[in-house]
C-alpha cells in the first residue's frame, strides 16, 4: 500500500501510517487502504491483534487531509463523515484488540482513530487534540461521541471547544492512554502488549471487549445480563477448558 505500511509478525498485524510529507494526514487513498486493512484484520483468522502507529517521530496522524476536505459540498461532506464513522466503528468492533502506539501528533481524525482503538499507548512526545474548531468545523469521525465516553463530558467539551493540544502526561492523567513511555520504548512496548494479548483466549478477549464497551450504553441490568450470557458461552469453549485445566495442573 502507498500510504499505510502493513507488516505481519506472527499473529500481530502492524499498520503504520506513512505520508511523512503531510504528517501522515488521511487522504482519500489512505481511507481506502485503511478500509482494506481493517477488513483483513477482521476476516483473517491468523491475525489476533493489531498495532496502529505512524512513521517517524513527529506524527501518528495529523488529521484528515485538509486539502481534500469537501468544503462547500453538502452532497459529499455527509457521505465522507459517514464513511469514516463506519470505518472507525469497524475498527472498534472488529473483535480483536487494536493497540494505538501514538508516536507524535494525533490530531483531528488521527485522534478519532486513536479513540476507536482498544488500548492506547503514547510516547512522551505524543500530542493529542481535536482542533477542528480552529478550522470553523467540528469532529466528524466519532470524536464528539467517543472522547466524552472515555474522559467525561466536561473534559470533552473543554478540548473540542478550544481545540487545545493535550500532552501525553495529561492524556495519561485523564485515562485517555494506558501508558506513556520514552519515544524509543514505544514500539517495543506495543509489541510486548501485543505478544501478551496474542497468548490469551481469542473468544475471551472478544467477549470482554464487547461487555466492557456495552457498559457505556446499557442500563446496569441489561449489562449484567449480557455479562452472564457471554461468560456462560465462554465456559463452553475449548480455550476455557484448557485454561482451567492448565491452572489446576499448575502449568504456565
Ligand atoms: N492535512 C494536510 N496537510 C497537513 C495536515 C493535514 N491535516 N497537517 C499537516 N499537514 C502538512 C502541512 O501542510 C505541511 O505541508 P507543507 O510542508 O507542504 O506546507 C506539512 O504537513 C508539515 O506541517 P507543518 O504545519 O509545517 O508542521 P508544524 O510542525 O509547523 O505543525 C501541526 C504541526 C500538526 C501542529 C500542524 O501541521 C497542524 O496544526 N496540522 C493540522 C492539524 C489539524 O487541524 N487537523 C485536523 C484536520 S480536520
Amino acid at each position: 500500500m502507498a500510504n499505510i505500511n502493513v507488516e505481519k509478525r506472527g499473529a500481530v498485524l502492524r499498520l503504520t501510517f506513512n505520508r511523512p510529507e503531510a504528517l501522515n494526514a488521511v487522504n482519500q487513498a489512505t481511507i481506502g487502504e485503511l478500509e482494506h486493512a481493517v477488513g483483513s484484520l477482521r476476516d483473517d483468522p491468523d491475525v489476533r491483534v493489531a498495532i496502529l502507529t505512524g512513521s517517524g517521530e513527529k506524527a501518528f496522524v495529523a488529521g484528515a487531509d485538509i486539502r481534500e476536505l469537501p468544503v462547500g459540498d453538502v452532497l459529499k461532506s455527509r457521505p465522507f463523515a459517514e464513511r469514516m464513522q463506519r470505518l472507525t466503528r469497524d475498527l472498534e468492533t472488529c473483535g480483536k484488540p487494536v493497540i494505538a502506539a501514538v508516536n507524535g501528533y494525533a490530531l483531528g481524525g488521527g485522534m478519532e482513530i486513536v479513540l476507536a482503538c482498544t488500548i492506547r499507548l503514547a510516547s512522551e512526545k505524543a500530542k493529542f487534540g481535536l482542533p477542528e474548531i480552529n478550522l470553523g468545523i467540528m469532529p466528524g469521525w466519532g470524536g464528539t461521541q467517543r472522547l466524552s465516553r472515555i474522559v467525561g463530558v466536561g473534559r470533552a467539551l473543554a478540548w473540542t471547544l478550544t481545540g487545545d493540544h493535550i500532552s501525553a502526561q495529561e492524556a495519561l492523567q485523564m485515562g485517555l492512554v494506558a501508558k506513556v513511555v520514552p519515544p524509543e520504548r514505544l514500539q517495543p512496548e506495543a509489541d510486548e502488549w501485543a505478544d501478551r494479548l496474542v497468548k490469551k483466549s481469542a473468544p475471551a478477549l472478544q467477549c470482554i471487549m464487547q461487555a466492557v464497551r456495552a457498559s457505556a450504553e446499557l442500563p446496569i441490568d441489561r449489562g449484567l445480563e449480557l455479562e452472564a450470557n457471554l461468560l456462560s458461552l465462554l465456559l463452553a469453549t475449548p480455550e476455557a477448558a484448557e485454561g482451567i485445566r492448565a491452572f489446576l495442573e499448575k502449568r504456565k
